[in-house]
Formats: C-alpha cells, structure tokens, sequence
C-alpha cells in the first residue's frame, strides 16, 4: 500500500500548471455514447477516475483510445453494442458511473447500472435522476441491486422541475434529453462550471441546448448526434486547492492554466479576507497570509461556496487568529477530516452540519488515514505547513482527483514523496 510523507515547513515558491477539470471529464466522457463518432478530447486529466470512467465505457462497447494520455488526450468511439449493464465492480468504484445511464437510455433504449452504494462522505441517492428520467418516458425496476431502465417507445421530451439542485443528475437529465423527441423544460439544475462544459460539449456535439438563466434549461432533442474535438476547462478545485497550500506557506507561488471567472466566487471571499493573491487573466500568484477575522463560511450549489474545498479551508482557518465556523449543507458525514486533522494538533469542533474551528498554532506532523478525496488532500496540505513528518495512508483517494500531486508540490520546494 503506498503511503505519502512530508516534512512540514518548507517554503513553496515556483509555478504550478493546473490539470483539465475530473468533474467535467467523466461526463463528458459519457456524452460519448450519444453519437457513434469519434469524440476526442484534450486537457483529459491522467487521474484514477477517468481510468475507471474508460473501463466502464469500455464494458458498454465504446472504443477508448488512451494512446496519447501523457498529453492528456483522449478519443472515444461508441459502437453500437449488444452490452448495456454496468457492473457492480466498476460502480462500486465510482460514483459517478451512473452517468452513463441517461445516454445509455437515450441510445439503446435501455439500461443497467449497478446501484451506487453508500460511500464515506455519506448516503448518496439516486432518486432525483429516477424520477427525471421516469418524467421523459422511462421504466425502472430494481433487480439485485442494479437499476434497470427500459424507454421501449424512446424518451420523450417533457417539463421537468428538481426537487433539489444537483449535479449529477442535471447531467444526467440533459444527455438523455439531446436524443429525446421534442422539448424538455428542465429547471432548478445545476449551474457549476462542469456542467456548463458538457452542454458547451454537447452544443458542439449537434445538441440544440438554451440556457435561459434562473437555473432553467431548454434541450429541444435532434435525432442524431456528431462527433466533435472539445478541450476539458481547468479543475477549479484543484486550481484553490494550491491557492489554499499558497496562502498556507508559500514564498511565491504562480498558479497557471486557470479559469479566473470559475474561481471568482471564492477569490472575492479570500480577497475580502486580505489573503496576499495576485489575480491575472489565467493565473494567479499567492503568498503566504494567514487569516486574522473570524469567518463564518456555508457550503452551497454554485456560485455559492463549495463543498469540495471545505477540508482544505478549514486548514487555512485552522492557523487564523479567530474562531471560524463552517457548515456543510450539501453532505452528510462529510467532516471525516476532523479527527485526522484534530490528531495533527487541529482544535475543531463537530456540532450536526456545523465544524467550529479553533484556532491553533500550528499542526504538528503525525500518522493519518485518507478518508476521502479532499479529506485526503487537507491531510496534505496540513502536512505541508506541519512541525515534523506526516505520513498519509490510504493514498488511492488522492490519486482519484489531482493528478500528479506530488511532482507538483516538489517542484516547488515542498519535501515530499510517495513509497
Ligand atoms: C458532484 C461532484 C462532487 C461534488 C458534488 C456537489 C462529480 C463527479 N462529483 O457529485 O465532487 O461534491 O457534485 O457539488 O461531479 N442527491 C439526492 N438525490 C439524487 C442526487 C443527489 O438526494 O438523486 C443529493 C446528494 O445526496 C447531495 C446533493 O443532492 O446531498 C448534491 O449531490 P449532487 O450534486 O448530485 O452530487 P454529485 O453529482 O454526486
């Protein structure tokens, strides 16, 4: 089992390039199916996730060309294939292999998907992509613990309000309402970046995409779809990830190959916090500037502050000057960094969704266990500002979602490396 160590307290000063954004590529990757053309895609990230996205893809019949990933490219060419189960083995995996379902159905009419478990940040349902999906004319069943859908007579474009904003499902609906006939009217969807790259996607893949603001989206469904050439925006988590481990403890720290207009949300809030960034068209430079006020912080559905880097700012609030609160809205159980965090020195507390954070010194190196992926990346950025070495188990989490994070780290002077 591979293990990460760090030894705290040296200074990051270099330039960092930020990867093609997972959240993006891995629904993208599944807007494949909707076209028997080639789709080829560059700023792939080289990252567990895409490799498990490819293999689920693989096992429905598509044609995955991953001869130039070094570069970060890609091309996938859905055959028509008698095959539309996804495993358990593969699912269970990843989450995120359930969005393959809205184009299976769209394509072949139906489909089988393992039902995703329950995973560490908490209960994760699928029913708001059921109920889309039943809305545009398909059947469900749940035979031994896969989702089977059939849409005998093929989907048909209809209204469709979310009962809850989410991400996945937002995709999910959209892919399968390109191939539906007719107009869908779906609304209260999911506004972050990553799905807008799949409708920019889909939009250059023939689909007839409106987006009319106020979370409501119109797709009138074509009946077929084309191949395209489309390039993944920057990961913006991992974009403030490193603008986090810059205010932390860098010299000066240039992030590269950015989407300032994706960030722009949470660089207002370090910026009304008098954290040292200097912002340019695609980069941003970042010294070390610790926070001195009490913040008060909700996890929300964009533009609002999100959920995947509320590990790594509590680390940042950890080693202010005042009490800070956050409370996480979008997961349950997602505060499985605490303890870890608390076992580096850290002085927060858990009270239902909210974390009070104390202020502390400093970390203090220690033995830790990834829990999940940003869980495992605030171990790490805790590590690199700690007193000593910290080791960090279960390193498979950070490998699903930043992509070369130690080569990166090290080439700006930080002491760490993988056995
Ligand atoms: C995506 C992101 C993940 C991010 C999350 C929220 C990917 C691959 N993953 O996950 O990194 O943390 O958005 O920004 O893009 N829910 C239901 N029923 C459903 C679907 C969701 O109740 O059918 C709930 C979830 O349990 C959660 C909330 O809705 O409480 C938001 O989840 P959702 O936006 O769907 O997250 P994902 O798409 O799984």
């Amino acid at each position: 089992m591979q293990k990460i160590i760090i030894n705290g307290g040296c200074p990051l000063n270099g330039s960092i390039h930020i990867s093609g954004s997972k959240n993006a590529a891995l629904p993208i990757m599944s807007a494949c199916i909707l076209t028997n053309d080639n789709l080829e895609l560059s700023n792939i990230p080289n990252l567990d996730d895409v490799n498990t996205m490819s293999k689920v893809l693989s096992s429905l019949g598509v044609d995955v060309n991953k001869d130039n990933i070094s570069e970060n490219k890609m091309i996938l060419c859905y055959k028509d294939s008698e095959q539309s189960i996804a495993e358990y083995d593969l699912v269970r995996k990843m989450r995120a292999s359930i969005l393959v379902l809205g184009p299976l159905l769209a394509r072949k009419r139906e489909a089988a998907v393992s039902l995703p478990g329950g995973c560490a940040i908490g209960d994760r349902p699928v029913d708001i992509h059921i109920e889309a999906l039943q809305k545009l004319g398909a059947e469900f069943s749940l035979d031994q613990g896969y989702i089977k859908c059939k849409a005998s007579k093929g989907l048909v474009g209809c209204k469709i309000d979310f009962p809850k904003i989410s991400v996945g499902a937002s995709e999910n609906i959209i892919m399968a309402a390109c191939l539906a006939k007719g107009e869908s009217q779906i609304n209260n969807i999911a506004i972050e970046p990553e799905v807008i790259d799949l409708v920019d996607c889909l939009k250059s893949m023939g689909a007839k995409i409106e987006l009319t603001g106020n979370r409501t989206i119109l797709v009138q469904g074509v009946d077929e779809m084309k191949g395209t050439s489309y390039s993944i925006i920057p990961d913006r988590i991992e974009t403030l990830t490193y603008v986090i481990a810059g205010a932390l403890t860098a010299e000066n720290l240039l992030i590269k190959d950015i989407n300032i207009s994706h960030i722009q949300n949470v660089l207002d809030l370090l910026l009304k916090l008098n954290i040292n960034v200097d912002v340019r068209s695609n980069e941003i430079s970042i010294k070390k500037s610790l926070i001195n006020e009490s913040i008060e912080l909700d996890t929300e559905e964009f533009p609002g502050f999100p959920t995947d880097l509320q590990a790594q700012m509590m680390v940042l609030m950890s080693l202010g000057k005042k009490k800070s609160i956050i409370r996480e809205n979008i997961f349950e159980n997602r505060f499985m960094h605490v303890s870890e965090l608390n076992r580096m020195g850290g002085n927060i507390e858990i009270s239902g969704k909210k974390a009070i954070i104390h202020p502390c010194e400093n970390f203090l190196g220690a033995q830790v266990m990834a829990t999940d992926l940003r869980a495992s990346v605030s171990l790490v950025l805790a590590g690199l500002v700690a007193n000593g070495e910290t080791t960090l188990n279960r390193v498979y989490h950070l490998d699903r979602g930043y992509e070369n994070i130690e080569t990166k780290l090290q080439s700006c002077g930080a002491d760490i490396k993988r056995i």
